[in-house]
């Protein structure tokens, strides 16, 4: 036998089809009430947007520790080796809009939470080790260079290109982004890397700094421009397809985590900034430690309360994981959950998508869509510091050890230094091979095609910088481009 169709407050609804009406020729009576409130939720079926990774996929899954590493954090969830949690992933472009092609030349990112029994732990990364920037105050620029120019209200290559010219540490992950690795076939054929480093400390109180890493199972497998322009060509939704096929078809995607570990004063003498967002750990002073596998098999009962609902921040840490000085770690501390705020309202960490497994007891109060019980039995308990000894208490035993800060507080200059230019000449010279230097050269050339010549020749005197091969072969590869009708690339003077 069928449900009862109701409405929202549990009555049986008599028609979900037709409008009562005086008479067959209408008007419609006010008083149906029912229609008023269908056109009403329609109206409130969409929320905004994420202001950047809007285009996003997500499963559900698990983490398996497989390895020890209980000399390095005293985290619960890495307690013990066969020791499971479950964990949300959301996978995402950074800058397509919400209704974006999935198969796009973009950074993606790779977010995980953590349901830990000692609260939700996020892993807010992406899929390359680095980041463009590294001071907070060019993010917000840099992603207006990726979203739409307000005048033509397209894509700006011409923005980007000014913006990366005029950031040259931002070479290192443009390289990445032209690269083969720039278009993934879909998320289970990529890594995962939290990017800045953390920190963690044991039970003695002993910190660590710490890059994460997830290396993908599955192998590292992408698209030409050629190949994604095809396939979005018969699908815009090719992530969505091959992820969501894969865990119904029982091919659980899989990846292992990996930790590299430095000791805390270490940081003072290791000869570079192991602060610094745009460079990694080189792996030889920093070997990769196996910690535990992660599998992602199960499709969320629903996309909208799981995966758009689902709240990610960097903020979210348990106690034996921590943060570092990164200055753009620390930005991210901020912007996240106000961005949950604005997008999904206060009570955010309450929706199902992200409610912790852990017990939950917090003296923030009311407001709107205070849907969940948040006391603790006590109705007296509403204030601290209070009498009652049933009521929440803080732990000083979960605070971190204090962390040691000898410097003087001033805006440090941004320097640009030959140590900018290192990592991306190592990657271009010794990690890719000649057909991936070509491609690299032709992907660049392609995407700067609608640039004007000043933009081009300061990106150029960047190149040169990492690699004289470099520019040359953009060179080439951009005077042997067909010429593209310029656009969005046409500057906009400042009377307008
Ligand atoms: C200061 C620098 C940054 C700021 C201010 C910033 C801010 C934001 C904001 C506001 C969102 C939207 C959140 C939402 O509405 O749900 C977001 C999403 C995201 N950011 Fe950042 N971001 C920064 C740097 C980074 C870096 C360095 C990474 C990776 C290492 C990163 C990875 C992500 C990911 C993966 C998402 C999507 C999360 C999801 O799946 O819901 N961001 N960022």
């Amino acid at each position: 036998m069928s449900q009862r169709l109701t409405t929202t407050a549990g009555a049986t609804v008599p028609s979900n089809e037709t409008s009562k009406t005086a008479g067959p020729r209408g008007p419609l009576l006010l008083e149906d009430y029912q229609l008023i409130e269908k056109l009403a939720h329609q109206n409130r079926e969409r929320i905004p947007e994420r202001v950047v990774h809007a285009k996003g996929w997500g499963a559900q899954g698990t983490f398996t520790v497989t390895h020890d590493i209980t000399q390095y954090t005293c985290a619960d969830l890495f307690s013990e080796v066969g020791k499971k949690t479950e964990v949300l992933s959301r996978w995402s472009t950074v800058a397509g809009e919400q209704g974006a092609a999935d198969a796009e030349r973009d950074v993606r990112g790779f977010s995980l939470k953590f349901f830990t029994e000692q609260g939700n732990w996020d892993m807010v990364g992406n899929n390359t080790p680095i980041f463009f920037v590294r001071d907070a105050y060019k993010f917000p620029d840099f992603i207006r260079t990726q979203k739409r120019h307000p005048k033509t209200n397209l894509r700006s290559p011409e923005a980007m290109f000014d913006f990366w010219a005029g950031q040259p540490e931002s070479v290192h992950q443009v390289t990445i982004l032209m690269s083969d690795r720039g278009i993934p076939k879909n998320p289970m054929h990529m890594n995962g890397y939290g990017s800045h480093t953390f920190s963690m400390w044991n039970k003695d109180g002993v910190r660590h700094w710490v890059k994460f890493h997830f290396r993908t199972h599955q192998g590292h497998k992408t698209y030409t421009n050629e190949e994604a322009e095809r396939l979005i060509g018969s699908t815009r939704d090719s992530y969505q397809e091959d992820l969501f096929n894969a865990i119904e078809a029982g091919e659980y995607p899989k990846w292992t985590l990996f930790i590299q570990v430095m000791p805390e004063q270490e940081a003072e003498t290791c000869g570079f900034n192991p602060f610094d967002l745009t460079k990694v750990w080189p792996h030889s002073d920093y070997p990769l430690i196996e910690v535990g596998e992660l599998e992602m098999n199960r499709n969320p009962e629903n996309y909208f309360q799981f995966v758009e609902n689902a709240a990610y921040s960097p903020s979210n840490v348990v106690p034996g994981i921590g943060f570092s000085p990164d200055k753009m770690l620390q930005a991210r501390i901020f912007a996240y959950a106000d961005a949950h705020r604005y997008r999904l309202g206060t009570h955010y960490e309450a929706l199902p998508a992200n409610a912790p497994k852990a017990d939950v007891h917090h003296y923030h109060k009311d407001g709107a869509m205070r849907f969940f019980r948040n006391d603790t039995g006590n109705p007296n308990a509403y204030y601290e510091p209070n009498q009652y000894e049933d009521a929440p208490r803080a732990d000083p035993a979960v605070q971190e050890p204090p962390m040691k800060i000898d410097a003087e507080a001033f805006r440090h200059p941004q320097v640009i230094t030959d140590e900018d230019f290192v990592q991306p000449r190592k990657l271009y010279a010794e990690v890719l091979s000649d057909d991936e230097r070509k491609r690299l050269h032709q992907n660049m050339a392609g995407a700067m095609a609608p640039c004007s010549d000043s933009v081009k020749e300061r990106w150029y005197a960047v190149l040169g910088r990492v690699h004289p091969d470099y520019e040359k072969g953009v060179r080439e590869a951009s005077e042997s481009q067909p010429a593209i009708p310029v656009t969005d690339s046409t500057p906009v003077t400042a009377a307008e």
